[in-house]
């Protein structure tokens, strides 16, 4: 498994977009717009590669000049439960730290919050409502 940083709008960002979109989106009934992936410019896009095949992505925003917000984290279903995530997000902090922020920081789903948890993420807002499903503030200091 190869894990590289992908520009936006490139073969391999598409292939992201289609997974978050199978993981994340069309589960809920939902789907991207035009203008939301555009405003993803500026963001730090993940993937997880199999040689040409996506397994899992995720993506950092810069929130402030030391926090960084994960987003969009998915692992392919029947690839979930085999680390990939754990190791995508090692390197997603390291690519955060080298990029010079302190505090990492996400939106997590509730179902998601006992991965996070295992990560060293500890829960740091109220229950809150997000695409329709249950969410927690979560964040762990970098350095
Ligand atoms: C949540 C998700 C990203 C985790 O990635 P993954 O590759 O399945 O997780 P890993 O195999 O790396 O798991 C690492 C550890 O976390 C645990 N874990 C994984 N998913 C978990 C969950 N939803 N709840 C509690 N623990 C979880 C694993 O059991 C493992 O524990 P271990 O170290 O004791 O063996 C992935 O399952 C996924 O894409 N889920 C659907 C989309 C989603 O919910 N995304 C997150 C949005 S905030």
């Amino acid at each position: 498994m190869a894990l590289k940083i992908i520009e936006h709008g490139s073969p391999e960002y598409a292939k992201m977009v289609k997974l978050r979109n199978e993981i994340l989106r069309k589960p809920l009934g939902l789907q991207f717009s035009d203008d939301e992936l555009a405003k993803e410019i500026n963001d730090i896009l993940i993937g997880a590669f199999d040689d040409e095949d996506i397994l899992a992505c995720c993506m950092l925003t810069q929130e402030s000049k030391e926090k960084v917000r994960l987003r969009q984290m998915a692992v392919l279903n029947n690839l979930q439960g085999k680390g990939i995530g754990a190791t995508m997000m090692n390197f997603a902090e390291n690519v955060a730290r080298d990029r010079g922020f302190h505090v990492m920081s996400m939106h997590a789903r509730k179902s998601a919050v006992g991965f996070y948890e295992k990560l060293g993420y500890k829960i740091s807002s109220d229950e809150f409502e997000e695409v329709t499903i249950p969410h927690y503030e979560m964040q762990k200091k970098l350095r």
